[in-house]
């Protein structure tokens, strides 16, 4: 059994030199049952975005400054067990002089990397796309774990349409991620497996069901014949909700859906699901959470890993200005707070209300 044969390489591969060790404490340090990660990951091209909808024009300072801002705000450890970091950031220090990375394990919060570079067309399937990166891939991991690094996340990107994504696209993508996750377990680096699913459009929560599925199983696949090891990784999802278009699904139906998915294609053996926001307002991202932690008992910590549903109020209260950093910490640490509480099927709507 080919197949067989290279799984078993693989493993012999990542406990031969001790590298499981590292895999392990990492996921001990970031899978707790009570705290999530934060993406503060964008890209150049998104931080851009993201600043200029509040009037910050996106310069190396400012960014600097606002990603300072967010991981030294007293108290996010409590919250939060992991950072995933822009390559720029990684080296970037904080008011003190203080490496960020170093800023982030000081709170208890393991320090991560992005490190694919982006996605373009899937050539030959016609609105499928695929995320590069993967050239030089090992040599890159290696610096990051340096600069402290111990997990690194790979976003593949699924758009949804009435023909997409098409079997090609499921399966290059797939293989991306697993050959990412695949290298990173070889340098001793815990890989997030990010299949992020679209909310663009229209379409209906069964349909959002069914290519979730789909994409699940597909990568699921793809992780074995690598010989992925699936008790190191994390796997960052979308929740299942219709389409942005659409009117919204109430949370109940959202983990319904969502669980009943999951439960049909992702193995038992994956320690944490760190869902992405992907487009829910900070609110709604927290409540699906909730409901989704009230359901039965899940095999896997159901948690967070928030990029604009942890960020957005903190972003709003910043502006840009320094007089306002500590209003903005002040609005990361309450959303962080209420996604633990979700994390624990114990928030509850009125707390949106208290400070
Ligand atoms: P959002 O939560 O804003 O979707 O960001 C998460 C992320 O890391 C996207 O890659």
């Amino acid at each position: 059994m080919p197949i067989l044969k290279s799984v078993m390489n693989r493993r012999r591969e990542v406990f031969s030199v001790g590298i499981s060790d590292d895999l392990q404490s990492t996921i001990a340090d970031m899978v707790d049952g009570r705290r999530g990660i934060l993406a503060a990951d964008e890209s150049s091209g998104t931080i851009a975005k993201r600043f200029d909808s509040v009037g910050v024009e996106s310069t190396e300072e400012h960014r600097r400054f606002y990603r300072s801002l967010l991981l030294d705000t007293e108290g996010l450890g409590q919250y939060v067990s992991g950072v995933i970091l822009f390559e720029e950031t990684l080296g970037q220090k904080n008011g003190q002089g203080r490496p960020l990375p170093q800023v982030a394990a000081e709170q208890g919060i393991v320090p991560g990397i992005k490190v694919d570079k982006g996605k373009g067309p899937l050539a030959g399937a016609p609105g499928d796309l695929i995320t590069f990166g993967l050239d030089g891939l090992e040599e890159r991991l290696q610096g990051y774990r340096e600069q402290g690094a111990r997990f690194a996340k790979w976003r593949e990107v699924y758009p949804i349409s009435p023909r997409n994504p098409t079997r090609l696209g499921l399966t290059a993508n797939a293989e991306m991620l697993a050959r990412y996750a695949a290298v990173c377990q070889c340098c001793g680096v815990v890989p997030i497996v990010e299949p992020e699913v679209l909310i663009d459009g229209d379409h209906s929560i069964e349909r959002s069901a069914e290519v979730n599925e789909m994409v699940w199983h597909e990568v699921f696949h793809a992780l074995h014949e690598h010989g992925v090891i699936l008790e190191l990784m994390i796997l960052k999802p979308s929740m299942i909700t219709p389409g942005k278009e659409c009117a919204k699904a109430p949370p109940k139906q959202v983990a319904e859906y969502t669980m009943r998915s999951l439960r049909r294609s992702v193995p038992a053996a994956v320690p944490s699901i760190n869902f992405l926001s992907g487009g829910q307002g900070p609110e709604e991202a927290t409540a699906n959470l909730n409901a989704l932690n009230q359901m039965w008992q899940a095999p896997w910590q159901l948690s967070f890993s928030y990029g604009r549903a942890l960020q957005e109020p903190a972003l709003k209260a910043w502006e840009g200005d320094s007089g306002n950093a500590e209003k903005a910490q002040a609005a990361l640490l309450k959303r962080a707070r209420l996604n633990h509480l979700a994390m624990l099927g114990e928030y509850r709507e009125s707390q949106e209300e208290e400070s």
